[in-house]
């Protein structure tokens, strides 16, 4: 990357999560591991990706799969060893990739040694370290908050008396941030994982660190509620984005700048208003990178998805710096979601991600265009799958890289089952997408090229182009436009003067376009416009 900026890294690169347990096997009990990150290395260089994202890999009884955390500086055994951490570290920076981890504030795992303290008696010196609360007098919950994960968010302990909250599974307290020790013992885990040269955080649920004093009430939703907020049946306005959030994340920002290399800070922002999503930007001293649900959780319609970046755009301070992804973990693979199977479909949403002016996260398999699998319930392992099968889940996303056709999937050794199923290893592999100019895989790479190639791509500024029903188009600077059909009907775009850069289909690289730019169904196109 040519620019001089530090942090152009993750700024105008293209950063990378990697669902550890599904990425590579090296040691044949059929879960990804650490050692196999770093052997698929040289995958993510030659793909031109700036950094990863790991999702935890702390120590955990694994009731939610890694974000119930029971020590947050050491490996939890499955996936490695400290030691395979600073290989990773020091193998990806030979390649120019930064290795950011999970960070889970919000809540540990009911296993912590700071948990079990704190529930042993009310005296305990950690007991304030969670949020414990006495029972109304009818013996129910302190509030009505509801857990994310459904049900009540507290949990009675029979042992002393009181209520414990947990926004997400009982088997995982939330930690009181209002109490200074909690806050203290995170800056020491900032600081091991940054000195061992970790480039930066993903936070979980970062809104939702800080929860209103006085533990009030939710308000119902009403129909002008965001439908994921609607779900739930209750407005998150206490137990979640509460003001003094911003002075935890300006803490976090104090010791990220204590480094000479730039360390990064990105928030799961899980919001659905922009102006709070813009708030998590601080001024320049709180996130790098704050997550855009509203984005991510759009549908894939020209309409819809300009009015989330023409919002956010409009939304955030000049100098902040949006980020697109179009999954993750947590949500169906966008190229069934999104794209309900349709490569052509894929391949336009991979050429927005990568085109819009923003950082963009990739999720593992997105490059080849990996869809959802379906898991049957018998190998359901998501606690929320396991809640809410059939309707919702999210074992489907998480399911192990694919790698090749063969047995094993490139993932683990031919004979071994692996943690979840594979998915349709014919349709979306590696192996055989590498050498086929055509193929997805290879799109995704040369968008990534192009974006390291030409500057407008990196940091020009985005502005909307009119375009025909069905066409999401922008320009970023003066020079360089894309235009994405988002229907199954043609679609023609006038006044189109320029070469074509990238079609999604690729016979269309080169194309001279005077005038008339013809966008076929689920087209996609770059076009690098005359001066
Ligand atoms: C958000 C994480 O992305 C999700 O996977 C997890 O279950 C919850 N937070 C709780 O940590």
């Amino acid at each position: 990357m040519p620019d001089e900026d530090p942090s152009a890294w993750w700024r105008e690169g293209v950063l990378y999560e990697i669902y550890p347990r599904s990425f590579a096997d090296t040691d044949g009990d059929g879960v990804g591991n650490i050692d196999g990150i770093t052997a698929h290395l040289d995958h993510l260089a030659w793909l031109g990706v700036q950094g990863v994202w790991l999702n935890p890999i702390t120590v955990s009884p694994d009731a939610d799969w890694g974000y119930d955390v029971a020590d947050y500086t050491d490996v939890q055994p499955v996936l490695g060893t400290l030691a395979d951490v600073d290989e990773l570290i020091a193998r990806a920076d030979e390649r120019g990739i930064r290795v950011i981890l999970d960070l889970v504030p919000n809540h540990t795992s009911d296993r912590h040694p700071w948990f079990v303290e704190s529930r042993a008696s009310r005296d305990s010196p950690k007991r304030d370290w969670y949020v414990w609360a006495d029972p109304k007098a009818d013996g129910s919950p302190p509030n009505n908050w509801s857990s994310s994960f459904g049900g009540p968010a507290w949990t009675f302990d029979e042992h002393t008396g009181q209520y414990y909250l947990h926004n997400f599974l009982s088997e995982q307290p939330d930690l009181n941030w209002w109490n200074e020790e909690v806050r203290a013992e995170f800056d020491r885990i900032l600081r091991f994982w940054f000195d061992r040269g970790i480039a930066g955080f993903r936070i979980d649920v970062v809104h939702m660190i800080v929860k209103d004093r006085l533990l009030r009430d939710n308000p119902p939703t009403t129909d002008d509620d965001h439908f994921m907020d609607q779900v739930k049946g209750q407005r998150p306005v206490y137990n979640s984005c509460r003001p003094e959030v911003h002075d935890v994340l300006r803490r976090w920002r104090r010791i990220a700048d204590e480094y000479d290399a730039p360390r990064v800070l990105i928030g799961e922002t899980h919001v659905f208003d922009y102006d709070v999503l813009a708030s998590f930007y601080g001024n320049g001293d709180e996130l790098d990178l704050a997550f855009n649900f509203l984005f991510l959780f759009a549908p894939f319609d020209a309409e819809q998805l300009r009015a989330v970046v023409d919002a956010t755009s409009a939304a955030l301070p000049a100098a902040a710096w949006p980020v697109w992804t179009g999954g993750n973990h947590d949500a169906y693979r966008f190229p069934s979601r999104w794209a309900a199977g349709n490569a052509d479909a894929a391949r336009a949403a991979l050429m927005m991600l990568l085109t819009l002016r923003g950082s963009v996260v990739l999720y593992y398999g997105d490059e080849v265009g990996m869809t959802d699998t379906e898991v049957p319930r018998e190998r359901l392992l998501d606690p929320v799958g396991l809640r809410f099968f059939p309707l919702y889940g999210r074992d489907p996303e998480r399911t192990p890289m694919q790698w090749s056709a063969e047995p094993g999937a490139g993932f683990t050794d031919p004979d071994v089952e692996p943690w979840l199923p594979f998915g349709d290893l014919a349709s979306a592999n590696v192996e055989d997408q590498r050498h086929d100019p055509d193929s997805t895989l290879s799109l995704t790479r040369d968008l990534i090229a192009l974006r390291d190639a030409v500057p407008e791509l990196r940091h020009g500024a985005y502005s909307r182009r009119d375009a025909p029903a069905g066409v999401f188009a922008w320009r970023r600077g003066e020079r360089a436009l894309v235009a994405v059909n988002t229907s199954d009907a043609t679609a023609i775009v006038d006044d189109v003067f320029g070469v074509v850069r990238i079609g999604t289909r690729r016979q269309r690289d080169g194309e001279r376009l005077d005038g008339t730019l013809r966008l076929a169904p689920w087209d996609g196109v770059v076009v690098w416009l005359d001066a």
